[in-house]
């Protein structure tokens, strides 16, 4: 059978903790880390949209834009435009790499410190950008910042969060990439009514204050007790436990991460060993998860909307309150993730949420092939544009209670403490790689594929639904450090889990899960 339906795991305690201020207060700042990446992810699309920022650094692109009526699916098709959206993913890739050392030997509060740092220095270069230069420069330091944020915030809410509220509160940091991306969106439809270039200069230059709002965060909050444990502050790591699941009883718990960070000592190069055959399942859905995350087609819709909005023949001011509405709806959706997940689970969302985006995105390439064809010529009348912004909606709200939160929940919680830093590490570069690649893409595949673009991602939705459901096992109120249980006890992966990882033979476990 399907090994993903085994909602209780043989073997799996579950501690049953109350939510205590402190962890939420805690988590609630932590979760600040989303804010940075969210408003980048916002802010690039409205300004690549404003004509006194293409006058000043794109003009070929201005004029193209200006005159360019022939062909709707190609208005905006340029690979230096593109380029100014999508190299800070890269250089997010590259930092995520190195955060996973820091976040592993300094703890997880110092990368999202550095993160805060490097992102304030980019908004700084880009809110006074005076050539191409300066505004390149700018989005490879925000870049860094997103890196080390990523890697370091779910990891920091994962192991901060009771285990029977981790879906909850790792999901808080999804809802604030939502927020960063709204608050973005409406400042820039207020700035992309100023004149001049004053505009484009506040909207990239207030990305100082979400990453003030991290740094100071980062300043103030304490360490987790695995991140704890693993650098040798036993005692500081029981108190923190203590005072962070409101009681004195944690010494099963304790316990459990105290055989944990053993384990993990026995490990010198996080690095090597999660290639080693015993990783496998968590190196794997470490790599498909973002990977698919992406393909869902999302980022077009963050980067792209106005741009798409304008396409369908909404004028540049109705783009960017579509672009506004879509964002509200996401956030808004999210929540319905936060309060379920540790109910139902991760599975039954990811599967609901990819049904419900395969089936709007045929709906939406559907009517896009059939109004603008593929010559890419035509008008669109208010009731479909209104049609397809509807559908666009539907989609966007699967994705916020599926594919958005869980995208980086899932990762964050399946690997043991001693290859979590690099394993989490692997997700952000991996869902960087191809944020880069559909940002850097998209414009020109628009122009290429049409409205088959749209039927492009929905392969690969139907794709990863399906894969979900045979290869992800159920995570929920698993304590973190349990994990390998639930692998152990998979269909598929049980096999790559030595039996001593579990603590248990494997006759018993195989008797447990009949
Ligand atoms: C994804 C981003 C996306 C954002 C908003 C995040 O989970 O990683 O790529 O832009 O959600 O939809």
């Amino acid at each position: 059978m399907a090994g993903g339906f085994v909602s209780q795991t043989p073997g799996v305690r579950n501690y049953n903790y109350k939510l205590t201020p402190k962890v939420f207060v805690t988590c609630f700042i932590g979760a600040f880390g989303g804010l940075i990446f969210g408003y980048d992810l916002g802010i690039s699309g409205g300004v690549t949209q404003m004509e006194p920022f293409l006058e000043e650094f794109f003009p070929d692109v201005h004029r193209k834009m200006k005159s360019a009526h022939q062909n709707e699916y190609c208005r905006f098709d340029s690979q230096l435009l593109t380029l100014f959206t999508s190299s800070l993913y890269l250089a997010a890739l590259v930092s995520s790499l190195f955060a996973s050392t820091i976040t592993r030997v300094f703890g997880r509060k110092w990368s999202m410190f550095l993160g805060g740092f490097t992102f304030f220095i980019g908004s700084a270069f880009n809110g006074f950008a005076q050539n191409i230069a300066m505004l390149l420069i700018g989005r490879i330091l925000l870049g860094f910042g997103v890196g080390f944020a990523n890697q370091s915030v779910p990891v920091y809410l994962s192991e901060m969060a009771p285990p029977n509220l981790r879906g909850a509160f790792n999901n808080g940091f999804q809802v604030a990439i939502i927020f960063g991306i709204v608050v973005a969106t409406i400042i820039n439809y207020f700035t992309a009514q100023l004149k001049g270039n004053i505009g484009w200069r506040i909207s990239l230059g207030l990305a100082c204050v979400p990453a003030m709002m991290i740094m100071i965060g980062a300043l103030i909050l304490p360490d987790t007790p695995n991140s704890l444990i693993e650098r040798g502050f036993t005692d500081k790591a029981k108190q923190m436990l203590q005072s962070i699941r409101g009681t004195n009883e944690v010494d099963e718990e304790f316990q459990d991460l105290v055989d944990a960070s053993e384990e993990s000592k026995q490990v010198k190069h996080p690095w090597k060993n999660i290639l080693l055959p015993r990783y496998r399942p968590q190196l794997i859905i470490t790599c498909f998860i973002p990977f698919f995350q992406q393909l869902t087609g999302i980022n077009v819709i963050t980067f792209y909307a106005p741009v798409l909005f304008q396409t369908l023949g909404f004028g540049s001011k109705a783009s960017l309150l579509s672009a506004m509405v879509t964002g509200i709806i996401e956030l808004l959706c999210t929540f319905v993730s936060v309060f379920t997940v540790d109910r139902f689970g991760r599975r039954v969302l990811f599967l609901q949420g990819g049904i419900q985006m395969l089936i709007s995105q045929i709906a939406i390439g559907v009517m896009i092939g059939v109004k603008f064809g593929t010559v890419g010529t035509g008008d669109i009348g208010k009731t479909d544009a209104n049609l397809i912004v509807a559908l666009i909606c539907i989609y966007v709200a699967g994705f916020a209670w599926s594919w958005g939160p869980l995208g980086w929940l899932v990762p964050s919680e399946i690997s043991p403490l001693e290859i979590r830093s690099a394993a989490q590490a692997t997700n952000v570069a991996v869902n960087m790689f191809f944020t880069f690649l559909v940002a850097q893409l998209f414009l020109t595949m628009l122009c290429h594929m049409k409205f088959g673009l749209f039927f492009f991602f929905a392969v690969f939705v139907f794709i990863m639904t399906i894969f979900i459901y045979l290869m992800l096992p159920e995570t929920k109120n698993v304590p973190i450090e349990e994990m390998n249980r639930v692998w152990k006890a998979h269909w598929f992966w049980g096999r790559f889990i030595p039996d001593e990882a579990v603590g248990v033979s494997a006759a018993e476990m195989q008797q447990k899960s009949v």
